[in-house]
């Protein structure tokens, strides 16, 4: 167990402030004993996850089976929805591990991502059109069908590797006549109605497409992270442990699952939620679902720590009790603002001050405001990165990954930008398991892999539908 005193950072404010700096520590701190038992509960709902259906980890079978050879060649599309943008890519794999790419991104505008589920897929279609048009390579002017990979990033329940039901939105999306439909079906019907020729022939999750993009590389990858505006997480699971599979035939001995461990923890058991959580969770149009993601996403970490800011600001501990309209906002407080925040070494907080008094329009701040705001940024940014440690620490676990070299693929904003995420996730984990365990495990940042990943797998299951059809 380290010694969590010297963690409190003692500021030049007032008392009141140095107060509120003590309290946000402790409510914010997840100590070694404290990981230990989130770790425990974690594997606990794994299980449950594997054995049935409708447990609050769905664990969801990929039907990704084989591992990637990196002698995969050919060209596929992918598309990947979910993010910040949608992305449309086009990828030749070359063989020997190498690869060429073009791509396309399209801001999907806030109203498609809450409207109806037919006027989304359309303007997926029109941004596919546009891409084949414009950028894509000319190898589709007979009657061929392109193949293309479709990331979408949210709780689908696979029903085979193109094929897919929607279990619930997150991550802000809210669409209309989605839930329950395939989502495959929903898309490749706006195809068919602007005569476009696409096939989809996978349908793939984020981190399932960034475990396999890694693994073409490195073929000991045993997870692909996303620590992005959501988070979630894949790995290989032994098909005897996946106890509710009916899949039938059983060819393979693994398949990759994908977690969907966002969702963790429904039951508020050991999650150690503080009052700015909550306050985010019921203003949230997702109320009550995918806890461990709103403690740890890109989505809601910015608000978390607005929350914090405010409630100082009503005990007039920050800004004179004074707040802005711009702070007053929802969503106003912007993840990567923690970012510049946690970031700044100087003496007089420079760059803290300027987003407060310039882009939040707080009139006038103290240093000890300053170092305030600075204390909760840093503390909801450890809190996400030592709850992943706990989530990863609890997969590594369970597949006894970590008696050997282990190789964890991840990506996403909040792992390559919010400082010293990694240090934090790294330092939880020699806690929990020690410093030799901690050596063997690598994480490597693999940027915007899921589309490959996609493209691959759709590659993947093309190539077995040829071979059962002949
Ligand atoms: C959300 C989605 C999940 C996705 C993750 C990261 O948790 O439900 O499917 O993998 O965000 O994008």
């Amino acid at each position: 167990e380290t010694s969590v005193e010297h963690l409190i950072p003692q500021i030049s404010g007032t008392k009141d402030q140095q107060q509120a700096v003590n309290q946000i520590h402790d409510q914010f701190n997840i100590t070694t004993e404290k990981a230990t038992s989130i770790v425990e509960q974690f594997i606990e709902e794994m299980q449950k996850g594997l054995d049935h259906e409708g447990a609050t980890v769905p664990m969801i079978p990929s039907f990704v089976t084989g591992r990637p050879t990196g002698d995969e060649k050919g060209k596929y599309l992918a598309l990947d929805l979910g993010g910040t943008n949608l992305r449309v890519c086009e990828f030749e794999l070359k063989g020997g591990g190498l690869f060429t790419v073009h791509q396309q991104k399209y801001v999907v505008a806030e109203e498609l991502k809450t409207g109806e589920m037919r006027h989304l897929c359309d303007f997926i279609a029109d941004c596919v059109d546009n891409f084949v048009c414009e950028y894509g390579s000319d190898h589709a002017q007979a009657d061929e069908h392109l193949q293309l990979g479709f990331t979408f990033s949210f709780a689908v329940n696979q029903t085979d590797i193109n094929r897919g039901t929607l279990m619930h939105w997150t991550k802000g999306f809210n669409c209309s006549g989605a839930i329950n439909k395939d989502v495959v079906i929903m898309l490749q019907d706006a195809f068919m109605r602007k005569n476009i020729h696409v096939n989809i022939a996978a349908l793939v999750n984020d981190t399932v497409g960034t475990l396999m993009a890694n693994a073409y590389r490195h073929p000991d990858t045993s997870m692909g992270i996303i620590l992005g505006t959501g988070t979630n997480a894949a790995y290989y699971e032994k098909l005897t442990n996946i106890k509710k599979w009916r899949g039938g035939e059983q060819v393979f001995e693994e398949m990759v699952i994908n977690m969907e461990w966002g969702a963790f923890d429904r039951e508020r058991r050991v999650l150690p939620l503080t009052m700015y959580d909550n306050k985010l969770d019921r203003e949230s149009i997702n109320p009550r679902e995918q806890l461990f993601e709103k403690m740890m996403s890109g989505m809601y970490l910015g608000e978390i720590s607005r929350n914090a800011i405010l409630h100082f600001v009503d005990h007039r501990v920050l800004f004179c009790g004074l707040s802005s309209p711009e702070l007053n906002k929802q969503w106003g407080f912007e993840t990567s603002y923690m970012s510049t925040v946690v970031d700044d070494n100087s003496a007089d907080l420079e760059q803290v001050r300027h987003i407060l008094e310039e882009t939040l329009q707080i009139p006038a701040t103290t240093l000890g405001d300053r170092q305030v705001v600075q204390v909760i940024c840093k503390a909801v940014g450890r809190r996400a990165a030592r709850l992943a440690a706990c989530g990863i620490a609890g997969v590594l676990a369970h597949t006894k990954e970590l008696d050997n070299e282990s190789a964890v693929a991840i990506d996403g904003s909040v792992y390559e930008f919010f400082p010293h995420f990694e240090k934090h996730m790294m330092e939880a984990l020699e806690e929990l398991f020690g410093d030799q365990a901690t050596k063997r495990i690598k994480f490597s940042l693999a940027r915007d892999g899921s589309g490959f990943g996609a493209a691959m797998i759709a590659m993947m299951a093309h190539k077995a539908a040829l071979a059962k059809s002949k």
